[in-house]
C-alpha cells in the first residue's frame, strides 16, 4: 500500500507549491478509513448515545463503545471501565487536576511536574495547586533535555510524603524525547506516589501497554493519531478512578436523581456528563488501526529514522542552528525536532517556509517555561509522521537554507 494515498491532505497544494506537512505534533493527517466513516455514521447512525431504544441510537451507542473498546485494546488497559473519553488531553488532565486533588491534595501538600510540560501538563496542576494551598514543584531537564533519576528520587526523599502526584510528559512535545516513564513509575511508586503520564505525543510514537509500565494515569488526544479533533482518553487505574469525585454533572453520569440526593453512573460514565463526540470517538477505530500498522511497518519505520538522523544532521551544519533536546542516545529521539537560528526569527522563518508550501510551527510551542529554560521565547518544530519522506525532508532543508539566507 503506498500510505501517502490514504491521507489524501497531503495531495495539495497551497500558494501553488506542494504541501509539506511538517506539522504533525500539533494535529496528524486522517486516513481515507477515518473520513468515510466519518460521512458514514454522520448519515446513517446521527444520533444521541446510550439513551433512546431506536435503531439509530442503538448504532451510535455501538460504535462509541467500540471506540473506547479499541483504545482500551491499543494501551493493554485491563478494562472498559479503566477509559473514561473526553474531548482531548487537556480535558483529560483538567479532569485529574480537579478530581484527584479534590479528594487527595491538601494544604501544604506538592505536585511534582517535569520541566519540559506543554501548558496542559502545567497550568491545571497549577491552579490546583492555588486552589488547596499546595505547592508546584519542578524537576528540571539537563542541556540535553534528559531527566535524571537520581534528581527525582532525592525529590521524594526531601519531600517526606508531601508530593502527591507525578505528571510528565511520555514525550515532550519540544525535545521529541522519549522520557524513561517506566523508571519513573517505578521510584513514585517506592514513594507511593502515583504518576499520570501526558502520552500526547508518546501514543503516536511509543507502543504503549499501561498495565506493564504501571502509571495510574495515561492521557492522549485523537486528532495526533490520526483520528478527528474533539476526541481524547484517559487512562485510569480503577482504585484511582473510583476514589475520586465525578468532574462534571449532568446527563450520562448518574444513576439517579432527586432534589434531595443523586447517585452517580459507574465507571466509565461517572466521568462522561452530557453528550460525547460520538463521531470522533467512533473513528478511533480506524484511527488506532492506521497507526497500528504504520507501527508494525518495517519498511516505515526505518524510514521514520533515516528521516530523524538526516534532519539532524543536515540541521547541524546550518551554521549558528541550535537543536533543542539532543539525547544521550539518539534512538530516544522521535522525528520532532525543535531549533533556533541565530540572527533569525522563528516566526519570520516559519512564514517564508509556508510560502514556499512548509508547514511547521513556530512559536513556544506551549511550553514557554521550558524555552526560557533554554534562553528562548520562541523557536521552530519540524515534526513528522510516516507518511512523510525523504524527499520532502531534502527539499525542506534547501528551503530553510534559502529562507534563512533572505532574514540573515
Ligand atoms: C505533550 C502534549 N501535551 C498536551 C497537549 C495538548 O493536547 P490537546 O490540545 O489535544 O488537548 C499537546 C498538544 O500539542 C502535547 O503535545
Amino acid at each position: 500500500m503506498d500510505i501517502r494515498e490514504e491521507f489524501l491532505a497531503l495531495d495539495q497544494t497551497v500558494y501553488g507549491r506542494p504541501l509539506v506537512y511538517f506539522d504533525n505534533a500539533a494535529t496528524a493527517q486522517r486516513p481515507r478509513t477515518v473520513l468515510e466513516l466519518q460521512q458514514r455514521l454522520s448519515v446513517e447512525a446521527n444520533a444521541n448515545v446510550h439513551r433512546a431504544v431506536h435503531h439509530l441510537a442503538a448504532e451510535a451507542t455501538d460504535h462509541y463503545e467500540a471506540g473506547r473498546e479499541a483504545v482500551r485494546a491499543f494501551l493493554h488497559a485491563p478494562a472498559r471501565e479503566n477509559i473514561i473519553l473526553t474531548s482531548g488531553t487537556t480535558a483529560s488532565i483538567n479532569l485529574v487536576a480537579h478530581c484527584f486533588t479534590e479528594r487527595f491534595l491538601r494544604a501544604g501538600d506538592r505536585i511534582l511536574v517535569g520541566e519540559a510540560e506543554h501548558h496542559s501538563n502545567l497550568v491545571p496542576w497549577q491552579m490546583a495547586c492555588q486552589r488547596h494551598g499546595a505547592t508546584l514543584e519542578v524537576l528540571p531537564v539537563d542541556e540535553n533535555g534528559e531527566y535524571s533519576l537520581a534528581a527525582l528520587e532525592s525529590r521524594f526523599r526531601a519531600a517526606e510524603g508531601r508530593i502527591k502526584l507525578v505528571a510528565i510528559a511520555h514525550i515532550s512535545n519540544v525535545l521529541g524525547i522519549v522520557n524513561p516513564v517506566k523508571e519513573i513509575v517505578q521510584v513514585a511508586h517506592r514513594y507511593d506516589v502515583p504518576v499520570l503520564l501526558d502520552g500526547a505525543q508518546g501514543i503516536v510514537h511509543e507502543p504503549v501497554d499501561v498495565q506493564a509500565l504501571d502509571c495510574d494515569f495515561y492521557v492522549f488526544s485523537g486528532h495526533k493519531i490520526y483520528a478527528p479533533t474533539g476526541i481524547g482518553v484517559l487512562y485510569g487505574k480503577k482504585e484511582w478512578l473510583e476514589a475520586m469525585p465525578p468532574y462534571m454533572g449532568g446527563g450520562e453520569m448518574i444513576e439517579s436523581v432527586s432534589f434531595e440526593k443523586t447517585t452517580y453512573a459507574p465507571l466509565p460514565l461517572k466521568f462522561e456528563a452530557g453528550t460525547p463526540n460520538f463521531l470522533a470517538a467512533a473513528c478511533m477505530v480506524p484511527a488506532l488501526e492506521m497507526a497500528r500498522m504504520m507501527a508494525e511497518s518495517a519498511e516505515l519505520q526505518q524510514a521514520q529514522c533515516e528521516m530523524r538522523d538526516f534532519l539532524l544532521e543536515e540541521l547541524d551544519r546550518v551554521e549558528g542552528l541550535r537543536i533543542y533536546g539532543l539525547p544521550h542516545e539518539r534512538s530516544r529521539k522521535i522525528p520532532l525536532i525543535s531549533f533556533s537560528v541565530e540572527g533569525a526569527f522563528a516566526g519570520d522563518i516559519a512564514q517564508i517556509l509556508d510560502k514556499m508550501g512548509f508547514a511547521l510551527r513556530s512559536g513556544h510551542l506551549c511550553a514557554e517555561p521550558l524555552l526560557r529554560r533554554f534562553g528562548q521565547t520562541s523557536v521552530l518544530r519540524a515534526s513528522l509522521a510516516p507518511y512523510n519522506t525523504l524527499a520532502e525532508c531534502e527539499s525542506f532543508m534547501a528551503a530553510l537554507r534559502r529562507a534563512i539566507n533572505m532574514l540573515r
